[in-house]
């Protein structure tokens, strides 16, 4: 079966990269949990969704190989943080090809399943990105974001915590959030990367993600996990905070009431 046989070149590849370092280790094991998960998320959402089982497949390939580029970037650069070292989708991208890691599909999935890849981490999915190739990215994007929301919210409850650990971004822990980013969530925009000087503002960097989810199952999915509560519960009890996710609530509120499938206007 072909995506048996992607998986195992995607799993010795990841191999190749740990070492004697524990460090270093855990950072590889990270990245490989989370692509197993994502590529549980994408089948849960292309169920929901109802869609081919070959489309399932192209989905969950998308999923399998989004972060690829992740191993590279921490063994040259020891950081997960674009900004600091190079993007990582564009990383990906050129391992992919470098190893033929997608052949046995055909050549237009190959050609959907590297656009998924390469604006899986955008700001945003370009407008001119229409039909089938943007339901894809859509999915990945969504799959990604709910793992995120785990991962990051259990490295919030993890009793010791050091902003040296890759999951901050090395952000410190201080009680400030930015005006800039609290704004955003207010006017249902997502926050900008650039805008985060605190772990808190990374934590309404991740609040304001509701608004980019393209699909009611996923909203639903985020919602029975509880990772906006979670993400509230440690923000800084402030009015400010407070009345924040009321909006943001109520919005999830409108979009879930609204139907099942796409959210209207993603
Ligand atoms: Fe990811």
């Amino acid at each position: 079966m072909l995506l048996g046989k992607l998986k195992q070149r995607f799993f010795d590849y990841v191999d190749q990269f740990y070492s004697d370092n524990d460090t270093d280790n855990q950072a590889i094991q990270l990245k490989r949990d989370h692509t197993r998960r994502v590529c549980r998320n994408t089948r849960m959402l292309s169920n929901k969704l109802n869609i081919s089982e070959r489309e399932a497949m192209l989905a969950e390939v998308m999923a399998l190989f989004h972060d690829i580029g992740r191993f590279k970037q921490y063994r040259i650069y020891q950081t997960f943080k674009d900004a600091d070292s190079e993007n990582h989708a564009a990383l990906g991208i050129s391992e992919i090809k470098t190893h033929s890691f997608l052949e046995g599909l055909a050549e237009d999935e190959i050609d959907l399943v590297l656009r998924a890849i390469e604006f899986h981490n955008a700001l945003k999915i370009p407008d001119g990105v229409k039909g089938r190739e943007r339901f894809f990215m859509q999915l990945l994007r969504d799959a990604d974001k709910l793992d995120i929301w785990k991962v990051f919210g259990e490295y919030l409850e993890k009793q010791t915590r050091s902003s040296a650990d890759s999951v901050s971004l090395g952000l410190s822990d201080k009680s400030e959030y930015s005006d800039s980013a609290l704004q955003a969530v207010c006017k249902r925009k997502t926050v900008q990367m650039q805008e985060m000087k605190t772990l808190n503002d990374f934590k309404l960097l991740q609040v304001s993600w509701v608004y980019d989810l393209n699909f009611v199952p996923s909203m639903e999915a985020m919602m029975d996990k509880g990772y906006i509560d979670r993400l509230y519960a440690f923000l800084p009890q402030t009015r400010q905070i407070d009345e924040a996710l009321a909006r943001v609530y109520q919005y999830i509120e409108s979009v879930i009431s609204s139907g099942y499938g796409a959210v209207a206007g993603a």
